[in-house]
C-alpha cells in the first residue's frame, strides 16, 4: 500500500468502496475516521475495530464537515489522507426527473466535495504532507443516455480535481481522482430503485479491492487520474476520438 501516515478520513465510509477501504486501512494500523449518514453501514465498517471512529455527517452541510474536521484534527490527530467516496446516483431521463433529485445528486457528488475539499486541505497543504482522493466515474468522462445527472456531477468532480491537483502540485500533498466503470456495492441499488441504463450494465464490474489497488498503484506513481479496469482505458479513447460512436451505442442499447 503507498500510504505511510497515522490518520485517514473517508467519507462514504458507511458502504461499498469505502466501506473496504476503511477496513484495509484499519487493519494495517491506520486510525480512520468515517463520515457519512448511514450510522448502520458506518457500524458495520467499524465492527472490529477500535481504530474506525464513526462521524455522523451530511456532506451537503459545509459547516457540519467544516465542523468535524477540526474534531477530527484535535482529537485523532492530523489528517494523512482524505478518501471522498460519498455519492448518490439515482438514474432516469433528464426531463422526466425532479428538478430537486438532479440538484441534490450534483450538491452530495460534487459540492460535498468542495465541502470536504476546503475544510480539509488547508493543514495538511501546511504540513505539507498527505493524500486527497476523489472519486469521479466513466460517466464523468463518457455520458450516456439515463444518467444525466450524476453523470454530470462527475465531469464537475473531474474538472475540480484536475484544477486542485494542478494548483496545488508542488505542495507535498498526492492527489488522486478515480473514474471507474461499474462497481459491486450496494450504490446499484440506487439504480435499480429508478432505471438501470443498459450500456453501463453490459460493461465490465470490478470488486472496490480493484479500484483501490488502481489509487495506490496511482498515488505511489504520482498519477492525478486513476482509470481501473481494461474496458475503462478503451472507452476513455473511445470518446476523444470516435465520439459519435459512443453516443450510437448508447442510443442502439436504450432503445431511443
Ligand atoms: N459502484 C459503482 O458502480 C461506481 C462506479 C463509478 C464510480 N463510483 C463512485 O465510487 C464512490 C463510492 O461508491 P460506492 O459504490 O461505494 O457507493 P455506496 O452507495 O456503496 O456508498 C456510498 C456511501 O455514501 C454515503 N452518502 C450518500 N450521501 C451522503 C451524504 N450526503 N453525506 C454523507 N454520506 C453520504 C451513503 O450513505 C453510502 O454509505 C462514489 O463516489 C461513486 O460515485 C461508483
Amino acid at each position: 500500500m503507498a500510504f505511510t501516515g497515522q490518520l485517514a478520513v473517508i467519507t462514504g465510509g458507511g458502504s461499498g468502496v469505502g466501506q473496504t477501504w476503511a477496513r484495509q486501512l484499519a487493519a494495517d494500523g491506520v486510525i480512520v475516521a468515517l463520515l457519512d449518514v448511514n450510522t448502520e453501514g458506518m457500524e458495520a465498517t467499524a465492527s472490529g475495530f477500535e481504530t474506525i471512529h464513526t462521524f455522523e455527517v451530511d456532506i451537503t452541510d459545509s459547516g457540519a464537515v467544516s465542523a468535524v474536521f477540526s474534531t477530527i484534527e484535535t482529537t485523532l490527530g492530523p489528517v494523512d489522507r482524505v478518501v471522498n467516496a460519498a455519492a448518490i446516483m439515482p438514474f432516469g431521463r433528464l426531463v422526466d426527473e425532479d428538478p430537486r433529485v438532479t440538484n441534490k445528486v450534483m450538491s452530495v457528488n460534487y459540492g460535498g466535495l468542495v465541502n470536504v475539499a476546503t475544510a480539509a486541505l488547508p493543514p495538511m497543504l501546511e504540513r505539507g504532507y498527505g493524500d486527497f482522493i476523489s472519486f469521479s466515474s466513466m460517466t464523468g468522462i463518457i455520458p450516456g443516455l439515463l444518467m444525466g445527472a450524476y453523470a454530470s456531477s462527475k465531469a464537475a468532480v473531474q474538472h475540480y480535481s484536475e484544477i486542485l491537483y494542478h494548483e496545488n502540485r508542488d505542495s507535498g500533498l498526492r492527489f488522486c481522482c478515480v473514474c471507474p466503470p461499474a462497481v459491486a456495492t450496494p450504490l446499484w441499488r440506487q439504480a435499480e430503485a429508478t432505471v438501470v441504463p443498459k450500456l453501463p450494465a453490459r460493461g465490465e464490474t470490478l470488486t472496490p479491492d480493484q479500484v483501490i489497488a488502481e489509487v495506490e498503484r496511482c498515488l505511489e506513481g504520482g498519477k492525478p487520474f486513476a482509470f481501473p479496469g481494461k474496458q475503462t482505458k478503451f472507452g476513455v479513447w473511445m470518446r476523444r476520438l470516435l465520439p459519435g460512436l459512443v453516443w450510437k451505442a448508447s442510443h442502439e442499447a436504450e432503445g431511443f
